[in-house]
């Protein structure tokens, strides 16, 4: 095609901001989450995990202890515990007193401004998180087709399965580790049963990866870009999104050159 191609043809990539702008600040915060709003985003992505006393909370580690002031597992304290750690110091002192969040107050404050990237992380570990997160959704009438973008995406691909069940509406997507690198068709065939996003670690993309992808009818959003020269190696693999720690590494939308 050459030099000659109309803006109608530039590839749209979709922006995701990892755990919120989290280059910029402390992953997971609602620093972090209005940072990608004001950087335009398409998209926050969030983690989503379990109090002891069965608040849905958002946190990426299992345990508190890299990303709070405090030491701990997850699952193990109490939302009031939990609520108590400041999650914004270890990034920068600019950001103490950063709360963790609950799962409703990041609905809340962000549906309908950007889209949000529902992470249920280790849904092993907490039974009935599925359901939990349907009835937050549902509280909000965010379970039926509409323009608030909200996807829900795991590692854990029965966990998938069970929330599409739940919320059949809802976009969900499989995450896939290294180990899928040389996933087949019939495995995509069979994650397009319940998903609609193929979002692997970036490093396994490949040309035929994300061909695949978008013959099974899905959509593919790698993770997590962390450098310009790893976005554009994403965008000339075409695909429909970049998940990454630098909303800025995504504003540039080269031309399709197939
Ligand atoms: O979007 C997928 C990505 O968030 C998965 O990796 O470990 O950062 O949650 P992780
Ligand atoms: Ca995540």
């Amino acid at each position: 095609l050459g030099s000659v191609v109309s803006v109608q043809e530039q590839q749209k990539i979709i922006n995701v901001a990892h755990r919120g702008a989290s280059g910029h600040a402390p992953e997971n915060t609602m620093a972090a989450y209005q940072k990608a709003f004001e950087m335009k985003a398409d998209y926050i992505e969030i983690d989503v995990q379990m109090s002891q006393d069965g608040e849905l909370v958002i946190i990426h580690d299992n345990t508190v202890d890299r990303t709070t002031n405090g030491t701990g597992t997850v699952g193990e304290m109490t939302f009031e515990e939990l609520r108590q750690l400041d999650a914004g110091s270890w990034f920068s002192e600019d950001y103490a007193g950063e709360k963790i969040l609950t799962f409703g107050e990041v609905l809340d404050a962000f549906r309908g401004k950007i889209g949000i990237l529902i992470e249920l992380k280790s849904p092993e570990l907490y039974p009935g998180v599925e359901e939990k997160v349907a009835e937050e959704l549902i509280k909000r009438n965010l379970h039926k087709p509409n323009n608030e973008k909200v996807v829900i995406q795991s590692f854990n691909h029965k966990s998938m399965q069970k929330s599409k069940e739940l919320l059949p509406s809802l976009p969900h997507g499989v995450i896939a580790g290294p180990s899928w690198a040389n996933v087949t068709e019939e495995q995509l065939a069979e994650f397009a049963t319940y998903a609609d996003y193929f979002n692997p670690n970036m490093n396994i993309v490949t040309h035929e990866m994300v061909d695949d992808v978008h013959e099974a009818g899905m959509k593919i959003y790698p993770y997590t870009s962390r450098s310009q020269e790893q976005a554009l190696r994403l965008f000339d693999l075409n695909v429909d999104g970049i998940v990454t720690d630098y909303t800025e590494h995504v504003y540039y939308h080269p031309v399709k050159n197939h």
